[in-house]
């Protein structure tokens, strides 16, 4: 029996590779295998060109220098490393307060839980109904021994986009160090570290079509430079901010993704909001009662987060079994919480337990969209008849 394509709407979670980046890696797994830290001959050469050639790359969309891009596993490492590198570096200038916000992801969140666990104060500032910070309750919760804000470029389950410019500026104002959750953001919107007032930047490969397993963390080295302690002892490789040997082939992709990326986003990007926004307006059109869960101005092209009132969203996305798609977080899925970040913009934990999360992405085609649209129309319409049994 053949077994029907499922149509992949979860692109918020993970990417597929792009075949470009995957050609692009081949070389590196077999003919190109040298060591970047081996000095004294071309194996060693050749990898170290490559990685060199993708930090300039990485360093120029971010207008920042190449030295300042660390290589890590990824958005969560390079979280880990600037919160808690940031921390142990400044431990003594009595500055132990961080603020950060409540719908951000746990790589965030439990990182700051476990600084709360080291005697370091934690506000977690709230947000508004659509979803974005605040920059007054931002100003108000700054204080003389703040040392770090680390908030989100856009928002994983809801797509929002926070106002980094105006957020790193106000922390410039202050002293204060900014940290930026940039795993949905980076290669599909710009950022300029410079122009955005960001100290520090995390990174995911996978969500950019690149391999899983790689991301950087950008390290501003100038007005401030930035001190980090290391959480990973080793080699010394990275400035001694990140040991153990470069993962070329992965870094390799990282690079040509990055490229892809800059490359596609001009004509990507509307592409993705018009189908997005016919998939909302399809199932809007046959139930008006629909919530969009999030601003529809500030949020990526991509996302589409909606709550269907009385159905479980747990419920439907099991019944579309040939739609991927999500109740929220892939990394925080439990069965009986609704997300917390569907719940801090005040709706009802039955309403919140409802929302579902679509994501496009470059492989989308608008066949696709129109069948999902079908299937999910058919999905509520089953589920809202079952209710009423
Ligand atoms: C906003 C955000 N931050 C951090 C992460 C963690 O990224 P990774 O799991 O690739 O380390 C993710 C991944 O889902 C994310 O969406």
């Amino acid at each position: 029996m053949k077994k029907s394509k499922k149509i992949y709407l979860d692109y918020n979670a993970t990417t597929p590779m792009d075949p470009g980046v995957l050609e692009a890696m081949i070389p590196y797994f077999t003919e190109k295998f040298g060591n970047p830290a081996s000095h004294t001959h071309s194996f060693g050469w050749e990898a170290e060109e490559a990685v060199s050639n993708v930090r300039i790359t990485i360093a120029k969309e971010l207008n920042a220098n190449s030295r300042e891009i660390i290589f890590t596993s990824g958005a969560t490492e390079s979280l880990n490393l600037a919160i808690k590198g940031l921390c142990q570096s400044y431990s003594d200038e009595k500055k132990n307060h961080i603020i950060t916000s409540v719908i951000e992801h746990r790589a965030v969140l439990d990182t700051c839980k476990e600084m709360d666990k080291r005697s370091w104060k934690i506000t977690c500032l709230p947000v508004e109904k659509d979803g974005l910070i605040n920059l007054q309750s931002l100003e108000k919760a700054l204080r003389d021994d703040t040392l770090l804000v680390v908030l989100m470029h856009a928002n994983n389950e809801i797509g929002t986009i926070n106002p980094i410019k105006e957020i790193g500026m106000t922390c410039k104002k202050r002293g204060v160090f900014f940290a930026v959750d940039a795993a949905q953001s980076f290669g599909k919107l710009p950022i300029n570290v410079q122009e955005m007032g960001i100290d520090l930047l995390a990174v995911s490969g996978h969500k950019i079509y690149g391999p899983k397993g790689i991301g950087f963390l950008y390290v501003r080295m100038k007005n401030p430079q930035v001190r980090l302690k290391a959480q990973i002892d080793g080699g010394g490789q990275e400035q001694g901010l990140r040991s153990g040997t470069l993962a070329v082939p992965l870094i390799v992709g990282l690079g040509k993704a990055t490229e892809l990326c800059i490359k596609e986003r001009k004509t990507e990007n509307p592409r993705l909001e018009t189908l997005r926004d016919k998939l909302f307006k399809g199932i809007c059109d046959v139930f008006p009662d629909t919530i969009l869960n999030g601003s529809l101005e500030s949020r990526l092209p991509n996302n589409l987060n909606i709550c269907f009132p009385n159905i479980e969203g747990e419920a439907l996305v099991m019944s579309l079994s040939d739609i991927a798609c999500s109740t929220g977080s892939a990394c925080t899925r439990t069965a009986f919480k609704p997300s917390h970040v569907i719940s801090a913009l005040g709706v009802n934990d039955e309403l919140a337990r409802s929302a579902v999360r679509f994501s496009l992405g470059r492989f989308t085609s608008e066949e696709e969209i129109n069948i999902a649209l079908e299937q999910i129309i058919n999905g509520v319409e089953r589920l809202r008849q079952l209710r009423l049994k």
